[in-house]
């Protein structure tokens, strides 16, 4: 059984019906690489797996199946049980998620407290722990810091840190390293990979860089005007796929010094 099946889901905002006929799955400890143009509807698309759409946005028509279970069938409760242990989500300025009124270590404390009974000491020092593994430098001080005095970079990764913190069966990303220089957006690259091979976690990874959809996916799915125009495995997409518009997509990565790297 796959983890997660998307099937034939239309959403909506208000009467317009945004994203068509949606239809995907993922397997457990595959990584899924959504891309497509900025409006595309691929943070729409995620976004529902979690039933976080924003704007009143619903879904429609078709089902998604997690497990075997319907999640639009889902209570309060469950939505809260679910979120809370098995499906994370990253976003794209998880700094902007914050509070920004609150210490990052009292944020990141409550957040763990709610998922362990463990004292605040130890809260405290597992927090410090993932900010280490996201190659943070002083964590601690950055555990005694407001969001705002981080900069973009720092902010993201203790949003991923976040994400992370109790190997989620299913983590969702949306642009997560979209706002971090090359060297750190690499090692987040691969902290999600380590994730997934360390623990199974299935990923779906939102990102407009073709590089990073094509080095971390097993497969791709491209999205153009909210309906899915083509999707397969890595191979098949990057070497097979005759589709126009994956053509072009893959014309338009540059290349590096005469190498391409997708
Ligand atoms: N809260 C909202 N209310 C109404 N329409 C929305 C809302 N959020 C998104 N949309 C519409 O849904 C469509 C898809 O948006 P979405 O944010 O899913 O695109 P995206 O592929 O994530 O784009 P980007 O790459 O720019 O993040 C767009 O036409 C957008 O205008
Ligand atoms: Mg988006």
């Amino acid at each position: 059984m796959a983890l997660l099946e998307i099937k034939n889901v239309d959403i909506s905002y208000g009467k317009r019906v945004t994203v068509k006929n949606v239809s995907m799955t993922l397997e457990k400890g595959e990584i899924c690489s959504i891309v497509g143009e900025s409006g595309s509807g691929k943070t729409t698309v995620i976004r529902a797996v979690l039933g976080l759409i924003a704007g009143g946005g619903k879904v429609t028509a078709g089902d998604i199946i997690y497990e075997g279970r319907s999640l639009l069938k889902l209570t309060p409760a469950e939505w809260r049980e679910l979120r809370g242990h098995d499906v994370s989500m990253i976003f794209q300025d998880s700094g902007a998620m914050m509070n920004q009124t609150r210490l990052i270590g009292n944020t990141y404390v409550e957040y763990i407290q709610t998922h362990e009974k463990i004292s605040k000491k130890e809260a405290w020092d597992k927090g410090v722990h993932m900010l280490e593994r996201m190659r943070l430098p002083d964590c601690d001080r950055i555990m005694r810091s407001y969001p705002f005095q981080l900069s973009g970079g720092q902010r993201q990764r203790v949003g991923i840190a976040m994400g992370m913190t109790y190997q989620p069966r299913l983590l969702l990303a949306d642009e997560p390293t979209s706002a971090l220089d090359v060297t750190t957006q690499a090692q987040i690259v691969r902290q999600f990979m380590d994730l997934r091979d360390e623990y199974g976690t299935s990923i779906i990874i939102v990102t407009h860089d073709l590089g990073v959809a094509s080095y971390m996916g097993d497969k791709i799915v491209v999205m153009r005007n909210g309906e899915i125009v083509d999707q397969g495995d890595r191979d098949y997409m990057l070497h097979v796929s005759d589709n126009s518009y994956t053509t072009m997509l893959l014309d338009a990565v540059p290349s590096l010094g005469g190498r391409r790297y997708v």
